[in-house]
């Protein structure tokens, strides 16, 4: 038997201080069971005082430890000897500066960590896992608001299509991009136009072409970021039918708090339902849509019955609290993953 420990990363967002250790805990067992042979336990543990998870498998081979080291709130890893920890390479895949997830702050960001968490979920409920950690995963935000998923996938070396409807998104995004490229010298292209669908102005979009380095770009080796400025319940003809393996999305709030995410949004629910049918369709069979959602305005059981009704089958029990926590007063933040067809059952 084999024990990893791994140190939960201090974090200065007040939500994710307190909450993190479940959140990586429940975030960790649906990694490993994705990524880990046999059986695995993940328990909470304090060392000394410090917050730690023990990971315990027969067997945790070189995939294991590389989910292990993606996981959203890993600050360092260590292998349990007896009663010694002995240091592991974390080994994460971070193909840009990290500075590409925190430069933004803005009213209404999802925060870096909880992305992280709701892609790798999402991704490890999929019938093919692997493609999150071998650059292949095909990753779609349909409400993608200022980026926080798209620089995460970026940060992963995968291809990324985003969508929303607040111009002042894309064009917030497109200047910290370009900016971010140039300060960078990441060699890029970057593309601008109009969307247009059967002769009717529908938007604008953004295309970027970048790669790690002057060597990959040279190769070809390059990874692609799409934005579409543009309303996600309208995507037929923009994004191709089983295009993506996730679908992944931090869902309007449905409160008024001044942020920049809720200002067009209507009621969540309704929204929902209405995107969802071009969401399924630009998924694989085999790929999940993991959603972060308010239970004050999209009930557990309502979201989980909507999101069968459009022909997913929901992962784990929705009335599980596994990733919920509360941001404040008026949020109530929990995690769902649904997937599309035939896969694994590891979430939840
Ligand atoms: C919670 S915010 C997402 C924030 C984003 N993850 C970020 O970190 O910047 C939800 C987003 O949904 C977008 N939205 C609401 N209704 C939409 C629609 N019909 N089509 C496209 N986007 C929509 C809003 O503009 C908002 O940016």
């Amino acid at each position: 038997m084999t024990a990893f420990l791994l140190l939960v990363a201090p974090s200065a967002n007040r939500v994710y201080a307190d909450a993190a250790p479940a959140l990586m805990a429940a975030e960790a067992r649906s990694l490993a069971t994705a990524f880990i042979d046999g059986e695995v336990t993940v328990e909470a543990t304090r060392i000394a005082g410090v917050d730690y998870l023990r990971v315990s498998a027969d067997e945790i081979g070189p995939v294991g430890v590389r989910a292990l080291s993606n996981l959203s709130a890993v600050h360092a890893l260590f292998e349990a000897e007896g009663e010694l920890l002995r240091p592991v390479a974390a080994d994460r895949v971070d193909a840009y500066p990290s500075d590409l997830l925190t430069i933004q702050k803005y009213p209404g960001k999802t925060n870096e960590q909880l992305t992280r968490l709701l892609l790798n979920v999402t991704a490890a409920a999929t019938s093919r896992p692997q493609r999150l950690l071998d650059g292949t995963l095909d990753v779609l935000d349909p409400m993608c608001g200022r980026g926080t998923t798209l620089n995460l996938a970026l940060t992963y070396g995968l291809d990324v299509t985003g969508v929303d409807l607040d111009k002042r998104d894309l064009e917030a995004y497109e200047t910290f991009l370009k900016t971010w490229l140039r300060q960078t010298r990441l060699k890029h292209t970057v593309r601008t136009s109009a969307i247009r669908t059967a002769g009717q102005h529908r938007g604008r979009r953004l295309d970027v072409e970048v790669a790690p380095s002057k060597e990959d770009f040279k190769a070809g080796r390059t990874q692609r970021l799409t934005y579409l400025g543009t309303d996600t319940t309208r995507l037929e003809g923009l994004v191709r039918s089983g295009a993506f393996d996730v679908v992944v999305t931090d869902t309007p709030y449905g409160v008024q708090h001044g942020s920049h995410g809720d200002r067009i949004a209507r009621n969540p629910l309704e929204l929902l339902d209405s995107a969802l049918p071009g969401w399924v369709r630009a998924l694989r069979t085999g790929g999940a849509v993991g959603l972060s959602y308010n239970r004050h305005v999209a009930p557990p059981h309502e979201l989980a019955d909507l999101l069968e009704q459009h022909g997913l089958t929901v992962v784990g029990d929705p009335a599980d609290d596994t990733f919920r926590h509360r941001v404040d007063a008026s949020i109530d933040r929990d995690v769902i993953v649904a997937r599309k067809g035939s896969g694994r059952d590891v979430v939840g």
